[in-house]
């Protein structure tokens, strides 16, 4: 790293829950980082946690990134960077079944206008929050950055399979230009200091948010949706990495981008990674761990299985562990910990 341009990075969403804790880990990788985000999905006391982990003030711009002329004016002509972190899309499976042009319009608007300014401004390196989403139920398992994608099964899932593909386009038109695609399994988990974690709004959609709150007792119980899968114990099987893991994921892809682009590197410009653990762990193991953990009961009945859901999908991370010498460190334990001390703190418990 020489330049101040290419030591600042834009985070696109970076008041979500893993854009916080991406710029945690960032600034203490000894990147300087813009956060853009529309507060649409965010609140900014999660800017200030990110702060107060840091110890120093993080630029923040208000603003919709799917507003070219404001992303333009706002953030591209005010900072020099050379990297983008983007996460800044919306994110719930079922409600973009409820209201799918709202995901098209946001995630595919937001991508292409971050993309267009990269190219206008000469940004070479991004980052894309993908998603295992992307690969359905695979045939084999785990599975690899070849497994075939399947046609997703929500227009939140299409997003991804579009987002990749229009980055991979763009890349392979715009000399220069680099792209690294994170294909996320399951985030889970907070920060330890727990000052940032994750704050759903409403009902929870996601497994960890649902057993916090139902620990905390703003929940009655957790619904486990079906326990007659092809499985060891009839539920079903995910592979669940460490937020923290996950953010350092993104400081990796960063720091490659800028190192290929010093060294003027030949080669693939746009890549692909799957960032998990490798591990498969059930549901109802997941619920017994944090409550064995934690030692706070989380009340639970079997319900009907969730129409949508996969049956089983966990992460080969050879290519990660190879390539971006990135390994999962967080014991599943150590997360469930942290997923409950930030519930408790948010509760003030
Ligand atoms: C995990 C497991 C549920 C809630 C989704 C998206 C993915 C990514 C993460 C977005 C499943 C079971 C859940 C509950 C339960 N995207 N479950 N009771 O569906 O694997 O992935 O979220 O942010 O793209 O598809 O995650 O946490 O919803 O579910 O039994 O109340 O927990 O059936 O087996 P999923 P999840």
């Amino acid at each position: 790293m020489s330049s101040s341009k290419q030591k600042t990075v834009l985070v696109a969403g970076g008041a979500g829950y893993i854009g916080t804790h991406t710029t945690v880990e960032l600034i203490e990788a000894g990147y300087d980082v813009v956060i853009a985000d529309d507060l649409s999905n965010a609140d900014i006391s999660a800017v200030r946690g990110v702060e107060a982990i840091v110890g120093r003030s993080v630029p923040f711009v208000e603003v919709d990134c799917c507003d070219t002329e404001a992303l333009r004016r706002e953030v591209f002509e005010k900072y020099a960077f050379d990297s983008v972190i983007h996460f800044a899309a919306y994110k719930a499976v079922g409600e973009s079944v409820a209201e799918p042009l709202k995901y098209f319009r946001n995630n595919l608007d937001s991508l292409l206008s971050v993309l267009a300014l990269m190219k206008e401004f000469d940004v070479h390196n991004i980052v894309f929050s993908s998603s295992a989403t992307v690969y359905g139920q695979p045939d084999e398992l785990p599975a690899t950055e070849q497994t075939p994608r399947q046609r997703a099964n929500s227009p939140y899932g299409l997003t991804k399979q579009m987002s990749e593909d229009i980055i991979q386009d763009t890349v392979a038109a715009v000399p220069g230009m680099r792209a690294i695609a994170l294909r996320y399994f399951n985030p889970i988990g907070a920060h330890p200091s727990a000052l940032i974690g994750e704050l759903p709004k409403g009902v929870p959609n996601n497994l960890v948010p649902f057993i916090t709150q139902t620990a905390a007792g703003v929940r009655k119980e957790l619904a486990v949706f079906g326990d007659d899968y092809d499985t060891p114990d009839g539920s079903c099987l995910r592979d669940y990495i460490d937020v923290v893991d996950l953010a350092r994921a993104h400081v990796v892809a960063v720091s490659r981008m800028v190192e290929r682009t010093a060294a003027g590197a030949e080669g693939d410009r746009y890549e692909i990674f799957n960032i998990g653990t490798g591990r498969p762990v059930s549901v109802l193991e997941l619920v017994h761990r944090f409550e064995e953990v934690n030692g706070v009961a989380v009340p639970h009945r079997i319900a009907e299985r969730r129409p949508g859901d996969v049956e089983k999908i966990w992460a080969a991370t050879d290519k990660a562990n190879d390539v971006l010498g990135w390994h999962a460190e967080r014991d599943l334990g150590e997360t469930l910990r942290a997923a409950w001390a930030w519930e408790k703190r948010v509760r003030g418990l």
